[in-house]
């Protein structure tokens, strides 16, 4: 059902497609596209029967029409599309990571706080059914006291022998691996065992031949004193994405390889269990899939109809917990997140 609202994208490549399938999903009418390769821009008109396109993002905005943006174009895009849309009195939804500094993130969430337009940031892990599901359990004390936490993403590019130049250059995409796909298990981190106060870091480049890394390791220490690692790889053939929650009482499990949507619920309450026999409830989500669920929830953000599913400022804390990172790389020692400001 058309909710009378219209949206633009701006960068229409890789993963803008599931901001399409999300705003179609939620009624919204894509109106315009924009994309600063001629071709990429031409194609996607075509192929998405949208009849607006500009190469220019201040184009787009001058020109108006619609009440919502997405940006998915490369990181170091999102600052200045997103404060072209607060100007513009537009709704935005940003890709993760927000931006590449918490200077330039702190801009945004005041650029958009000003004109009163939602800001949401495209961690579309928070709009998943496990996670949503395992938040309720830990707050409803089903796994006790978090103890650790281990947060994994790696893939190999599907086998690519290239990572794409957008990624693997530092100009477009701030960082590698670490920051791609570790900005999605930073906020993780947050969204499911609260405030981390350090981390310890180790970066290296093993595979493919770019300025930035392809395979890391970050120990995080909660401020609660619990304790948790975050690995991501462009280096692991394959492709395994998931979270595992441990707690004094029971333990949360969620990978895409026992099941994109399934949680699996450890616990001890029948006697006589083994050390690997233990009770387990298992979750299953059916429906859309969490990027289509982000955008829906977006949208409903912007009715008013829920509050916004990932902020400016949880966007912004999780690019925090990433800088700190880099910084302890750089550095070989812990890093206290909170010293991270720039
Ligand atoms: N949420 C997720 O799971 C997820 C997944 C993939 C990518 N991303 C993020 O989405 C963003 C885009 O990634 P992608 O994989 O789609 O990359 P991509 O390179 O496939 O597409 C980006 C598009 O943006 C266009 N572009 C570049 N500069 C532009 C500008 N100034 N104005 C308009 N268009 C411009 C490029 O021509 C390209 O077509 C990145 O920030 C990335 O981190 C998020």
């Amino acid at each position: 059902m058309s909710t009378g609202l219209r949206a633009a994208i701006i960068g229409t490549g890789g993963v803008s497609a599931i901001h399409l399938e999300g705003y179609r999903a939620a009624g919204v009418e894509v109106v315009a596209l924009c994309d600063n390769n001629e071709a990429v821009l031409a194609a996607r008109m075509s192929q998405w029967q949208v009849t607006r396109g500009t190469t220019d993002m201040h184009e787009l905005f001058r020109e108006g029409g619609f009440d919502l943006v997405s940006v998915a174009a490369p990181t170091a895009v999102h600052h200045p599309a997103t404060l072209a849309a607060a100007r513009a009195g537009v709704h935005v939804l940003v890709e993760k990571p927000v931006a590449s500094s918490i200077a330039l993130a702190d801009e945004m969430i005041a650029a958009c706080r000003e004109a009163g337009v939602v800001l949401m940031v495209n961690h579309q892990l928070r709009s998943s059914g496990p996670v949503v599901k395992a938040r309720q359990l830990i707050e409803a004390g089903a796994i006790g006291a978090i103890t650790h936490v281990r947060l994994r993403q790696a893939h190999d590019w599907g086998g690519q022998q290239s990572v794409l130049p957008s990624f693997a250059a530092r100009t477009s995409s701030g960082g590698g691996t670490l920051l791609d796909n570790g900005c999605h298990l930073a906020d993780l981190a947050h969204c499911l065992g609260g405030e981390v106060a350090s981390v310890y870091a180790r970066l290296a480049t093993r595979k493919f031949n770019i300025e930035v890394e392809d395979t890391a390791h970050a120990s995080i220490e909660y401020a609660g004193g619990a304790l948790g690692v975050i690995e991501t790889a462009w280096t692991a053939t394959g492709w395994e994405e998931g979270f595992w929650v441990y707690g004094t009482h029971g333990a949360l499990e969620s990978t895409n390889r026992t099941g994109p949507t399934a949680l699996r619920h450890l616990f001890r309450s029948s006697p006589g269990g083994t050390w690997d026999a233990t009770d387990v409830a298992e979750y299953r989500f059916t429906g859309a899939s969490p990027h289509v669920r982000h955008v829906m929830a977006f949208v409903d953000a912007v009715r008013g109809r829920q509050p916004v599913a990932c902020t400016g400022e949880q966007g912004r804390e999780a690019v925090r917990l990433i800088l700190a990172a880099y910084a302890s790389a750089a550095a070989n020692a812990p890093v206290r997140v909170e010293h991270v400001t720039a």
